[in-house]
């Protein structure tokens, strides 16, 4: 059993990695600005309310744990704020030895190996560019992390996100740095599968200080 905290772990993403940890029995708490409603809490959970961009209140987040997952979103105030906090984090789990694991956005991956981003496409959409472009810059600062940190960092199917929710179906792919799609083209994956991927991750380490993607 692990001690796992994940920042955001009220969000789309990051909701499903708690209830996944928890379900397999670690010891986990989620941090946010909210607590969730009571019938929306997942049992045996800590709920942590704070803001990450607190120094005092992300010093009580990331002590004591075996992993810190940031499922944080570069959205209204946060962007350009996550990176900061992931910051923190690197520098925290470089002094404090847990693992960190970060969520980041499907904009960072490639189109094929060698070719483009896909936030560098012109297709790409203007709205979600910040957000992309700005969690490409956290991948970076992990790669560029002091060699004992040590990470993973999961970039989701470009069609991952609460706009496009699904079942867990219990089963995933995993590549590398270039985008994963189906037959059909398609790249997708439900919350509850890419969940099973990091748990999965936290679990069996596979992926140490690199970025993997996963999609169905
Ligand atoms: N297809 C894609 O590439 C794709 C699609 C979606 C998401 N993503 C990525 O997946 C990751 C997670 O996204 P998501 O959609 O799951 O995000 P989300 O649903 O917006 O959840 C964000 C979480 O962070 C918390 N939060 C926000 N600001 C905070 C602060 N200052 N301090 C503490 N907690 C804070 C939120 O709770 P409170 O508001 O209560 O604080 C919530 O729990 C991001 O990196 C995002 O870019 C990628």
């Amino acid at each position: 059993m692990a001690r796992i905290t994940v920042l955001g772990g009220t969000g789309y993403a990051g909701a499903a990695v708690v209830a996944e940890a928890a379900r397999r029995g670690h010891e986990v708490r989620a941090a946010s600005r909210r607590a969730p409603e009571a019938d929306q809490r997942v049992a045996g959970v800590a709920y942590l309310t704070g803001s990450a961009t607190d120094p005092v209140f992300l010093e009580s987040v990331v002590a004591e744990n075996d992993v810190v997952v940031s499922a944080l979103s570069p959205r209204g105030p946060m962007l350009g704020q996550v990176r900061v906090v992931d910051a923190e984090l690197i520098s925290w789990a470089d002094r404090l030895g847990f693992r960190l694991g970060a969520i980041l956005g499907a904009g960072s991956l490639l189109t094929e190996p060698g070719g483009p981003r896909l936030a560098d496409l012109p297709s790409f959409p203007d709205a979600a560019k910040g957000e992309a472009l700005e969690m490409a810059e956290v991948l970076a600062d992990l790669q560029a992390s002091p060699v004992g940190v040590d990470w993973f960092a999961v970039s989701p199917a470009s069609g991952f996100g609460a706009f496009a929710p699904g079942a867990t179906l219990g089963h995933y792919r995993v590549g590398g740095d270039v985008v994963l799609t189906d037959e059909s083209g398609n790249s997708h994956i439900s919350a509850g599968d890419l969940a099973l991927a990091i748990l999965d991750e936290v679990e069996r380490p596979a992926h140490r200080r690199q970025r993997f993607t996963v999609a169905y």
